[in-house]
């Protein structure tokens, strides 16, 4: 049958992404615009100031993304956008976009679920097979979701307080590195050593749920005990530490859920995917596990982009699964 060219467009935070994939799979062009250096002297995102570079960027980066992929409108098949969830602004953004070129080009439009999409960076790397668990770890979302088949997702276990990134970000912020602070912990973290006795939340016994809240407490308490006490405390060993109660957590509920549902696949999915403790901790823990297949997309498909995007959306299209022109913003979107 025909080939299908998705056009992905994502804008739910502080990313202006467009992407063009062949059939699911194939990346024909993959643009990203980066609002960090706006937001960094805030020490995170402002809606504001992230709705404004959107406008700004969306009709640059389609533009780039077809020329990159070397199409023009009438070569694609659909525009598949995130519908959220994500700051409400910000989505407006690119599914106005989507919504006027779906329009003007008569093509149909795509809504797609940003973590959906997250899940769905694996697919870019290779094929996937059920069940799977995907462990979404991101600035907004901490999820264990199953899946039996595409585009079904059940979410088993999710955060009660704050999402990995989040802690990551605020730990960041309290040894004043900059914002995002996920990659400057990561790399001191493997400078340093887990020397410091921080707590874990396991929670009930079976729970597939997490709670990062405490943790973020702790190494506040840590800091601040220190400096009362005339101490000084390396950051480096607080960053070791701290990655290491998120990562023992982490990894070992995903363990028992691959287990548990007998899963062929373990995906790693979402911005803290990137962490190289958590990669190489999730590696070694399915080392020995038979049959079960470990995939992480590379860092450029980890934080946001509007391939991952198009390929979730590749799904729906092939399930015939259609937005309108009615399209809203969904800011808190379940999966
Ligand atoms: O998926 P993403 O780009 O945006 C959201 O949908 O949230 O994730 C961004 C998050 C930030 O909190 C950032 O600090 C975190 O991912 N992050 C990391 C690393 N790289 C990015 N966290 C830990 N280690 C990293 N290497
Ligand atoms: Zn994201």
């Amino acid at each position: 049958s025909k080939d299908r060219y998705i056009l992905g467009i994502e804008t739910s935070c502080d990313e202006t992404a467009a992407a063009v994939i062949k059939n699911g799979r194939t990346i024909l062009s993959n643009i990203v615009a980066s609002q960090i250096d706006s937001h960094k002297r805030f020490g995170g995102v402002v809606p504001e100031i992230a709705s404004r570079h959107h406008v700004e960027q969306i009709t640059v980066v389609v533009e780039e993304a077809l020329q990159k992929a070397n199409m023009t409108f009438q070569d694609l098949t659909a525009i598949a956008v995130t519908e959220g969830p994500g700051l409400v602004g910000a989505l407006l953004i690119g599914i106005n976009a989507a919504k006027a070129l779906a329009f003007a080009h008569n093509l149909p439009i795509i809504g797609v679920h940003h973590i959906a999409g997250h899940i769905y960076a694996n697919q870019l790397v290779h094929e996937l097979s059920f069940p799977l668990i995907a462990l979404v770890v991101s600035g907004g979302h901490t999820e264990l979701v199953y899946m039996k088949e595409h585009g079904s997702f059940e979410v088993i276990g999710e955060t009660l307080d704050d999402a990995a990134g989040e802690a990551y970000d605020k730990v960041a912020r309290t040894l004043n590195l900059p914002y995002p602070g996920g990659p400057h912990i990561d790399r001191l973290a493997h400078e340093g050593m887990a020397s410091i006795d921080l707590p874990r939340a396991w929670l009930e016994e079976r729970s597939y749920n997490f709670s990062f809240s405490g943790l973020k407490s702790a190494v506040i308490n840590t800091l601040h005990n220190a400096s009362q006490r005339g101490e000084t405390i390396d950051p480096k060993n607080l960053a070791a530490s701290f990655q290491a109660s998120v990562v023992d957590v982490l990894v070992t509920k995903t363990l028992r859920a691959a287990e548990e549902y007998k899963v062929k696949q373990v995906l790693l999915a979402g911005g803290v995917a990137a962490n190289k403790g958590l990669r190489s901790a999730l590696e070694n823990a399915l080392i020995d596990k038979q049959g079960i297949e470990l995939m992480i997309p590379p860092l450029s498909l980890c934080t946001d982009n509007a391939a991952m995007i198009a390929a979730a959306g590749d799904v729906l299209y092939q399930k015939g699964i259609f937005g309108d022109l009615k399209m809203n913003a969904h800011p808190g979107l379940p999966l």
